[in-house]
């Protein structure tokens, strides 16, 4: 049963340190002003050493939230100080939702549903490929290789500066994936459907390697998930000789959604006036 608190004024945080430059609370304010519908998505600043007891007082009944979005540093600790963690969030060691519900406290990860969606909403179709490439084997990789092999593309290379870091990937994450350091890089995008930058290769500005992405497939999509700045300098290849791509900056909007729609009660939109919104203050 919810509180009287709760019922009155549905509540929802985003949860991280530092915190300062979220933009889920323009997401989720944007959505709840859109909607028309009562309710508060805050920001909060828990540090590392108070994130235990912030997780126990979102289990009390009196909590005022309904749930929240967890973000860096406390996406593992999270996954594990849930009462109720779902297979997708297992797996990846880290969730960055959360809900309350039946007195218990549930935890999922929407980074691999946000990837797909966006890529879904850009170009439907993109999953038919034999081959993917993703660049990269940090914890933002994570959730997307998850994705793809959940997707059921049959070859998912993972290529890394530190090849053992791909390794690791590939043992968590079983077939189809593969693991490659970076003087790889160029012949597996022969024949490629779909490549997807997870490094910080471009990200603020920094350089680049130029890729060989005329020897993809004609139909390749290129995808970055760093989108800061939009334009990254592999995206800007990929445009340069006709592919088709996906900016990062949707995933980060359809991440948000499942969030959203447990909270208040409403599937939100992805808009191009949302999109506008963030991209205004990036
Ligand atoms: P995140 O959690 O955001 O993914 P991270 O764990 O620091 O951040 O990972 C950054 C990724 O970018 C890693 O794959 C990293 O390669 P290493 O695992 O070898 O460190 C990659 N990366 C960063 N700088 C790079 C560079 N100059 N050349 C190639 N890869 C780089």
């Amino acid at each position: 049963m919810r509180d009287s608190r709760e019922t009155f004024l549905p509540r929802a945080f985003v949860a991280g340190y530092p915190i300062k430059h979220s933009r889920s609370p323009m997401i989720h304010g944007h959505w709840l002003e859109t909607y028309g519908l009562p309710g508060s998505y805050d920001k909060i600043a828990v540090a590392p050493e108070d994130f235990a007891d912030f997780m126990l007082r979102l289990k009390d009944a009196d909590s005022p939230y309904r749930g929240g979005n967890i973000t860096i540093p406390h996406k593992e600790a999270a996954s594990k100080l849930a009462d109720r963690i779902d297979p997708v969030a297992e797996e990846l060691g880290a969730a960055n939702t959360l809900w309350r519900e039946d007195g218990l406290l549930h935890a999922t990860n929407t980074d691999g549903i946000g990837f797909v969606a966006n890529l879904n909403s850009q170009h439907p179709g993109w999953d038919k490929v034999e081959r993917a490439v993703v660049l990269g084997a940090g914890g933002a990789s994570r959730a997307i290789l998850q994705a793809l092999r959940d997707r059921g593309i049959p070859e998912v290379h993972v290529v890394n500066r530190t090849v053992e870091r791909a390794q690791e990937l590939v043992d968590r994450f079983g077939a189809p994936l593969q693991a490659h350091g970076m003087d790889a890089l160029n012949s597996l995008l022969e024949g490629a459907g779909l490549f997807v930058n997870t490094s910080s290769l471009g990200m603020d500005g920094t350089a680049a390697p130029v890729l060989p992405f005329d020897r993809m497939r004609e139909d390749a999509v290129v995808t970055d998930i760093v989108y800061v700045p939009l334009k990254t300098p592999f995206i800007q290849q990929a445009e340069q000789i006709g592919l088709p791509t996906v900016d990062g900056l949707g995933m980060l909007l359809h991440q948000a959604v499942p969030g959203f729609e447990r909270w208040f009660g409403q599937k939100p939109e992805v808009t191009a006036a949302l999109r506008q919104l963030v991209l205004d203050d990036i």
